[in-house]
């Protein structure tokens, strides 16, 4: 691999890529790779260094030279880098994501790594964001074997960590030149009552269900926000998977259903913010995965967890604490990622809508 001249140089190219992807204005069909400026090999379209020492400069440069080119294959910016363009394969621009590049945190497992399953097989571009690297790595190398190389990457991160998320972005858009819609879905759970909840593990939930959720929105809005404002054509997408514990109380699980209520006010408020550069903002907010991990671990999940806590009267089995929990569900099941992921490609779909909290529920909670 390559390496950049500095930390700078790298942050400009991330910084300039999103604008060449717009300005080649293909939609999310056109990809365009970030490399360091490391030998001459001549390029579709030059722009000398002297005319690029700042990103803003470097911007003006490229739309002054784009009119003349008709969508280069590659760009060199000299003293940055070499952006190549390329076109996504044609089975996923025929797909509903026509090519999108999709960033889900806590892709690893889950309701994440349904969710990135799922929008890949939607013609999504993927990259899955986890702070368990090597688990994030397998499921990026199943997606790409299922539909094709270049279809995921594997990205470390800790969302709960600035640097780490900005890292994260970086990687993202020196890969791929943007993100088109971004999942923020790693969350954690740490139930307890008030005479049981330590301020260190209340600090915890709440950085990793709401802080993250704030940098992951900071850092991922601002390709976003670059490719908007040089494709008139361009909108792009925030979810935060929140939780039916987002819309009612949670009983000893107030640090989880806080921080899951503080999140639909800051997507009720980054929708409003966002507006203007065309990022629309919406939480789903998911019943119960029985079958995902959290729930059916047969050593941490919450069904043995609850069952040996005697959370739930007279249960003896693990299937008394899993028919006492759907019993509260009117259709009788739990909610999948494929429920999940139909409510984010209803937002991605849906152009006139931003700012809400959608229940996919199963009608356990209704919206007043
Ligand atoms: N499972 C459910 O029943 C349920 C219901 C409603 C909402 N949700 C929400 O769905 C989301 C996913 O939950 P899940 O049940 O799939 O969880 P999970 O525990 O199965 O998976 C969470 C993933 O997030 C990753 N992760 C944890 N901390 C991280 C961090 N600091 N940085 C990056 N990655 C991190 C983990 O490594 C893991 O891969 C959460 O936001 C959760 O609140 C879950």
């Amino acid at each position: 691999m390559q390496t950049w001249i500095d930390e700078q140089t790298r942050s400009k190219a991330a910084a300039l890529a999103p604008v060449v992807r717009a300005l080649a204005a293909g939609g999310p069909a056109v990809q365009v790779r970030a490399e360091p400026d490391s030998d001459s090999r001549p390029a579709d379209l030059q722009l000398d260094d002297s005319a690029c020492a700042t990103s803003e400069e470097a911007i003006a440069a490229l739309q002054a030279a784009w009119p003349e080119i008709n969508r280069p294959g590659t760009v060199r910016i000299g003293g940055i880098g070499r952006f190549v363009l390329d076109e996504v394969a044609s089975a996923k621009k025929a797909g509903r994501l026509g090519g999108r590049v999709c960033l889900v945190t806590g892709a690893a497992q889950g309701f994440g790594e349904g969710i990135a399953r799922e929008l890949a097989q939607a013609g999504g571009v993927l990259v899955i964001a986890d702070l368990n690297l090597p688990l994030a790595q397998s499921v990026a190398r199943s997606l790409n074997e299922q539909f094709g190389p270049g279809t995921a990457l594997a990205v470390g991160v800790d969302v709960g960590s600035e640097t780490s998320v900005a890292e994260m972005v970086t990687e993202t858009v020196l890969t791929f030149g943007g993100i088109d819609l971004l999942v923020s879905n790693a969350g954690v759970l740490r139930a307890g009552g008030l005479e049981d909840m330590t301020l260190d593990t209340f600090e915890f939930v709440t950085r990793i269900n709401y802080t993250a959720f704030f940098l992951v929105t900071k850092y991922g809005s601002r390709p976003m926000k670059l490719q908007a404002r040089f494709d008139p054509s361009y909108a792009a997408d925030i979810v935060q998977i929140n939780s039916k514990s987002g819309l009612e109380g949670s009983n000893r699980n107030f640090a989880y259903a806080g921080g899951k209520f503080g999140g639909i006010g800051l997507v009720q408020s980054f929708a409003k913010e966002l507006v203007t550069d065309r990022v629309k903002v919406n939480a789903i907010c998911p019943g119960n995965y029985y079958e995902g991990p959290l729930w059916s671990d047969p050593e941490k999940g919450l069904f043995v967890q609850y069952l040996s806590a005697g959370k739930v009267p007279g249960a003896q089995s693990v299937d008394d604490v899993y028919r006492f929990y759907i019993d509260k569900v009117p259709m009788r099941r739990g909610c999948s990622p494929l429920d999940v992921t139909r409510a984010i490609l209803y937002c991605v779909e849906q152009a006139y809508e931003t700012g809400q909290a959608i229940p996919v529920t199963g009608g356990q909670n209704m919206l007043k």
